[in-house]
């Protein structure tokens, strides 16, 4: 075991991650900051963002737009003067974007273009093509490479956050090419590991999205907030889950049922394709049981029609949907409409935090898909979260300075005899295990349940089957062995800790959507089909406890806006 000491460590190395390390370093030059990532940042799932990140840029918009569109959009879940704070600081992040080199889309005229996006009244989404992300990615990463006091640790992997008296004081972290288990030193700690997709089965989410960040987070005793609220994406390719962005939908596309119907004229006239994500994804599911969508070798799908765009505007804005429905649905979306059906896309729940990143653990910040602010309530609209990324990921990083500034200097060997425990989970525990147990088995098992009982609609039967099939697969995942005993980049053994982390999180979300008896944006609950503000207008908090998770509220902060129906 070796040691190392930073004044910040942050834990991810995608948009947040990045964007954080960056704040820390131009807050003072003599902070040292690693980022540690389990892959190389421009591998960081950033990169697979497609569409947009939305921001007040022109006269026509306003703050109280964007405000109320994304409050709306979050069925009156989110907290108000979070997102006040959002959108007034979401269009000098686009700029300061820009004058990183971020190659934005541009009208003729020379400015910034925008484009539509779902839920959103006015044009708000900035774009790059449909590269938004790997763009995005590119600029923070090579802004990064300009600080000599960011370092990064790629290809390691944290498997703890250690605290001392209640603080974060560094991380364990799995050197994958060695295999060495390291003790780093930390004032303050940023988790910036994004989402948890791949809980389950069809997703858009890469397969580095196990959510690692949240589960260390809550074994490090900070609360989960909102767990219950998954996003379904609309458009997603059967087979691979591929996301089909928003974008083609932004630019004139069409949902079409197996009759040629624009059938969202039924469920959401007003808004028609550029409706909010949960009532699209319902939308879809109700055509399709209903006997209107299309058979296909892997299920049920409607279509996406792009036709009547033409090819120049789909080469010009749409170039990497035109390759990736022709690459992996061998349709091009010039002539044949996209086969898609909804998807697993982002959880608006996270690591609870206030507006600076702050998870309420002295030392411990959040920010990005892995926290949750919150401004994405019961629902994110499309394009906010690569904008919060950069908004909370730069709050959290100057925070992090902050309050590292404020520190004692690390001692000369605090932390190592912390990671002894770890040491011996791992490499006595965890390696040398031979139980009987399948880990990819386990692990399809978690994803299949998930799909099934805690999906776009759920209901106390499914949540209560779910619940306890996951505590199932908790005692069997104690019987997991595994076979690969070499220390070198040693998959096997990185992908059952990844599991570990997920059965926590697949508990949490499964049993907070057990305990909110209501329907409410993503969480659409068939035994309760309808809102109820009187006895959930709240947060709900989960905490690991000795003897499982505990849950609490948080009351909802409402500034300006007063919960209303939610008609689109
Ligand atoms: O459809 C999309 O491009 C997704 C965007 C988002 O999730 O914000």
């Amino acid at each position: 075991m070796e040691r190392l000491a930073y004044d910040i460590v942050i834990v991810g190395g995608g948009a947040a991650g990045l964007r954080a390390a960056i704040a820390a370093a131009e807050t003072s030059r003599s902070l040292r900051i690693a980022i540690v990532s389990k892959v190389y940042p421009m591998r960081s799932h950033t990169v697979s963002a497609e569409g947009g990140t939305a921001a007040v840029l022109r006269d026509y918009d306003s703050f109280d737009g964007h405000g109320f569109d994304t409050v709306k959009g979050s069925d009156f879940l989110a907290d108000q003067d979070a997102v006040e704070f959002f959108v007034r600081r979401a269009p000098p992040e686009v700029i300061q974007m820009e004058h990183w080199g971020c190659p934005w889309s541009r009208d003729p005229d020379g400015r910034i273009a925008v484009r539509a996006f779902g839920g959103m009244t006015v044009k708000r989404t900035v774009f790059a093509a449909d590269k938004v992300g790997f763009h995005m990615l590119h600029t923070l990463f090579q802004t990064s490479l300009k600080y000599e006091n960011i370092e990064r640790l790629d290809e390691w992997f944290v498997t703890q956050i250690l605290a001392e008296g209640g603080k974060a004081v560094g991380v364990a972290a799995l050197e994958l090419r060695s295999g060495t288990l390291h003790a780093i030193a930390a004032k303050a700690v940023v988790i910036a590991t994004g989402g948890a997709g791949r809980v389950y089965e069809f997703t858009t989410n890469g397969a580095i999205k196990t959510g690692d960040g949240m589960a260390l987070a809550l074994r490090a005793a900070a609360p989960l907030k909102d767990m219950e609220f998954l996003q379904f994406h609309p458009t997603c390719l059967p087979g691979t889950g591929i996301l089909i962005t928003e974008a083609a939908r932004g630019e004139g596309g069409y949902l079409i049922n197996n009759k040629g119907e624009r059938f969202l004229k039924k469920y959401v006239p007003e808004k028609m394709e550029l409706g909010p994500r949960d009532i699209l994804s319902r939308s879809i599911l109700q055509e399709i049981r209903e006997g209107r969508g299309f058979q296909g070798p892997y299920g049920q799908y409607v279509g996406l029609d792009l036709r009547h765009l033409g090819e120049d505007v789909i080469n010009k804005k749409l170039p990497m949907v035109r390759e990736l429905a022709e690459e992996y649905a061998g349709v091009d979306p010039v002539h044949e409409p996209i086969p898609v059906r909804p998807g697993q896309h982002y959880i608006m729940g996270g690591v609870h935090t206030d507006v600076r990143g702050s998870t309420g653990v002295p030392g411990l910040f959040a920010a990005g898909e892995a926290a949750c602010v919150s401004i994405n309530g019961a629902n994110r609209l499309g394009s906010n979260s690569l904008s919060e990324c950069l908004v909370f990921g730069g709050e959290a990083g100057r925070s992090a300075a902050a309050y590292a500034i404020s520190q004692p200097a690390v001692g000369s060997n605090p932390i190592s005899g912390l990671v002894k425990a770890e040491e011996a989970r791992i490499f006595d525990g965890l390696l040398k295990r031979e139980g009987g147990e399948n880990l990819a088995e386990v692990r399809s098992d978690m994803q299949h349940t998930m799909e099934e009982n805690v999906g776009i609609y759920r209901n106390g039967d499914s949540l209560e089957k779910a619940l306890a099939h996951v505590r199932e697969l908790r005692r069997r995942y104690e019987r997991v062995g595994v076979r690969d005993k070499d220390p070198f980049f040693n998959t096997e053994l990185t992908t059952t800790l990844e599991l570990d982390f997920m059965l926590d999180l697949a508990e949490a979300i499964a049993n907070a959507a057990l305990l909110r008896r209501e329907s409410r944006g993503a969480h659409s609950r068939t035994d309760y089909p309808k809102r109820d503000d009187a006895n959930f207008l709240h947060h709900s908090m989960a905490f690991r406890t000795a003897t499982g998770l505990r849950f609490d509220k948080l009351p909802v902060k409402i500034t300006k806006w007063q919960p209303a129906a939610r008609v689109y």
